[in-house]
């Protein structure tokens, strides 16, 4: 196959469309060469508000025909019908084919698909912060192929990190960082009720939260240090921050966080 031009994306949800906004706002992709699709318009139409040079088809096989990458974006209860509608349309020697869904394993696809594709295939786990190219995406591939592997790399990069991985962890990357951006959400869901209930307004209270959240990781990333040296320099043996930690450990909180990693592994 060529490079990667072409995108065409099956499902304009959540993920879908915001793979499609952040894979045009990233540059790699032109916005007038992706394509994405739903079964209705209303989610066609929140990708196309963000970028109208972006096509939106209520027809997959339609969209999938001379598209380079492929990227499957809808419910695993829904991706056997979407596979079965596409499978005889695509053209396995020149587009290859990702998957962001979850759960559905490299031999799933094979057997939705009829067969093994002639490019290499990818599943890829990214989180919603991909709109905002903040994402961190896990890559599994089923197959080494640096040329193709490096475009799609690309492409994902432009919208954040990029961690690749084998299939195998895949469902661990999913519950750290796809799963895991809900559960730094839930900190700060915490955080912000908990600076009310101390007397702050909302606005005072959200305001706090994502300024300090902002400056811890950017004492990491300046200092490429570990949370636990950064904790070190904030928290005096008996000092206030020691006693609110002493708290968290008294209620569980990595038990509480470990629990959630491991729940959410599928
Ligand atoms: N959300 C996340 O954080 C996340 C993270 C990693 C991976 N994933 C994976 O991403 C996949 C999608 O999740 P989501 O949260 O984006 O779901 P979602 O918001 O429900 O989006 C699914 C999309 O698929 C479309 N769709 C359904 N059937 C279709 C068909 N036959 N043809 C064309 N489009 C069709 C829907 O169209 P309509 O809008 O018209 O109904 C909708 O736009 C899942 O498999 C999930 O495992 C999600």
């Amino acid at each position: 196959m060529e490079n990667i031009k072409k995108v065409s994306v099956i499902g304009a949800g959540n993920m879908g469309g915001a793979i499609a906004v952040g894979m045009a706002a990233g540059g790699v992709v032109r916005a007038s060469d992706i394509i994405v699709t739903a079964r209705g318009m209303e989610s066609l139409g929140k990708v196309r508000m963000a970028y109208p040079e972006i096509t939106g088809f209520t027809d997959n096989a339609m969209a999938v025909k001379g598209a380079d990458l492929v990227i499957l974006a809808v419910k695993p209860w829904q991706v056997r019908d979407v596979i079965s509608g596409i499978r005889d349309e695509i053209d396995y020697g020149g587009t290859a084919i990702a998957s962001v869904v979850a759960g559905v394993s490299f031999e799933d696809l094979y057997g939705m698909f009829g067969r093994t594709p002639d490019n290499p295939v990818f599943r890829i786990i990214p989180n919603t912060a991909v709109s905002r190219l903040k994402s961190t995406t896990f890559i599994a591939s089923d197959r080494e192929d640096a040329v193709i592997s490096g475009q799609v790399d690309a492409i994902f990069r432009s919208m954040g990190d990029v961690i690749w991985t084998d299939e195998r962890m895949l469902s661990c990357g999913m519950a750290l960082a796809s799963c895991g951006i809900a559960y730094a959400f839930r900190y700060m869901d915490a955080s912000i009720r908990g600076g009310m209930a101390l007397g702050f307004t909302e606005e005072e209270a959200r305001r706090a939260v994502l300024g300090t959240v902002e400056g811890a990781v950017a004492l990491l990333k300046a200092g490429n240090t570990m949370p636990q040296q950064e904790i070190a320099r904030v928290a005096t043996p008996g000092g206030y921050t020691a006693k609110g930690l002493q708290a968290m450990d008294d209620r569980g909180f990595e038990d509480a966080v470990l629990a959630a990693l491991r729940a959410s592994v599928g």
